[in-house]
């Protein structure tokens, strides 16, 4: 089978990892991938936003399968252009992405659908928007409606703050066009757990859980970046949180996307707050998680192809999902600076040690291969997992393995699964 990735971070990277697992992957490619998956996929020098030119690739490669990695080609329609021209796709078209594409859509369809979560109020105009946080108990929480990298939450602890936040989102339009619409939340309070899923448009499979750190600096201070690190399973997300999600959220989330006429075929990930009331969506998004992906993935046992083979033939029902009884913790190294200024172009040494080593995996991120061999191309730069038998020891392996590359500016926080710590194993 010959198989297209679409995408270039570490999410891409793991996917292609376990792609490459597959008795039945004969050639992997990868548009633009990076570094790192150029070790396992022939990367192709196309964006993922290039739609045109990804369907040309694809025909003319005669590809099997294309998997679309990130949300910006899933929002913006590439699964229907390559169906379209009869090309097999795996992931949401774009009349089902609009699930992670437009928050006001998502808030509605929860509470259309009874799914748990904050209550919130959307507005398209400032000054609606102002009038409303007059009367709203603090702390509040804004959404620019779009896709906004992971950057357009703003949680507000005061009324101030909260009029300078509407300035920001809807007037600054400091997110872009993704604030033309905004949504104002109830802020939750409790532990959050990222949940993925694969889907098939009626069955929903449930993968093993895990838990991302978003801000940059240890102990959660710091600017909200796509993830600093993750560890999976997370033992918080016990079997009465479990219990409780499968009742009132996935198959749930499934069933209302079918109702709305917007079957939603790929990967649903769920970002729950675990609120003393229970469990509460905060989000969902259209993908893989960056870095879930990368402690999830290398745990799963089934051959990833004939998961995604199911979803798309809509046999997921036939299918259980397996995971090894062990963890993962993923380290994110970055680069100094990020996620807002940051240099880039130095080398990385050290990357031949992850080589022949089981349950070690190093995924790039920003990396590019050169000349003078593979440099810093990003923010996230790097992102080291182990495996061990627990969490501590999976920490333990991958904070050893975070020692063993090197580059000029490399940052990454030291506390990447503290929680786990606090409960008894
Ligand atoms: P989102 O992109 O919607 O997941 O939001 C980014 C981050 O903002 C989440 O991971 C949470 O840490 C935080 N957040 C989002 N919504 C809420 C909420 N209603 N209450 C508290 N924190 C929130
Ligand atoms: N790690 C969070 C995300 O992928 O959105």
């Amino acid at each position: 089978m010959k198989i297209l990735i679409v995408g270039g971070g570490g999410r891409e990277h793991a996917i292609a990892a376990s792609v490459a697992k597959s008795r039945r992957a004969d050639k992997i490619y990868c548009a633009p991938g990076n570094a790192g998956i150029g070790q396992i996929a022939e990367c192709v020098p196309i964006g993922a936003m290039e739609f045109d030119k990804i369907v040309a690739f694809a025909k003319k490669e005669e590809i099997d399968l294309t998997i679309v990695g990130p949300d910006d080609p899933l929002v913006g329609g590439l699964v229907d252009e390559l169906e379209a021209a009869g090309l097999r796709t795996f992931g949401p078209r774009k009349n089902a992405a609009i699930l992670e594409g437009s928050k006001a859509f998502s808030k509605d369809l929860m509470k259309k659908y009874h799914i748990p979560t904050a209550a919130y109020e959307t507005f398209d105009e400032p000054e609606k928007a102002l009038a409303y946080l007059e009367t709203a108990k603090m702390p509040v929480v804004l959404k620019a409606d779009g896709l906004a990298l992971g950057k357009g939450v703003l949680i507000c602890n005061t009324l101030d703050e909260a009029k300078d936040g509407v300035k920001t989102i809807m007037e600054d339009k400091k997110f872009g066009a993704a604030g033309s619409r905004m949504v104002v939340e109830e802020y939750l309070t409790g532990r959050e757990v990222s949940v993925l899923s694969f889907v098939d448009g009626k069955t929903i499979r449930i993968m093993s859980s895990a838990q991302d750190h978003k801000r940059a600096l240890d102990g959660n201070q710091g600017l909200n970046t796509g993830g600093m690190g993750t560890f999976s399973p997370s033992p918080f997300y016990t079997g009465e949180v479990d219990a409780f999600c499968r009742k009132y959220i996935y198959q749930a989330t499934v069933d209302a996307m079918a109702a709305e006429g917007r079957p939603f075929q790929g990967i649903i990930f769920f970002g729950l707050m675990l609120t003393e009331n229970g469990p509460r969506v905060l989000e969902y998004n259209a993908r893989f998680g960056d870095p879930e992906a990368q402690v999830v993935l290398p745990r799963m046992k089934n051959d990833i192809l004939d998961v995604i083979d199911a979803c798309i033939d809509g046999t997921l029902d036939k299918v259980e999902l397996d995971f090894e009884d062990n963890a993962a913790v993923c380290v994110i190294l970055a680069s100094e600076g990020y996620p807002l200024s940051y240099e880039k172009g130095f080398p990385i040494s050290g990357l031949e040690c992850f080589d022949g080593k089981e349950g070690y995996y190093c995924f790039h991120a920003g990396t590019k291969p050169t000349e003078k061999g593979i440099v810093t191309n990003g923010g996230r730069v790097l992102g080291i997992t182990a495996l061990g038998g627990t969490l501590q020891e999976a920490r333990a392996n991958a904070y050893a393995a975070a020692a063993w590359v090197d580059f000029d500016n490399k940052y990454m926080r030291k506390d990447i699964g503290k929680a786990i710590d606090e409960v008894e194993v």
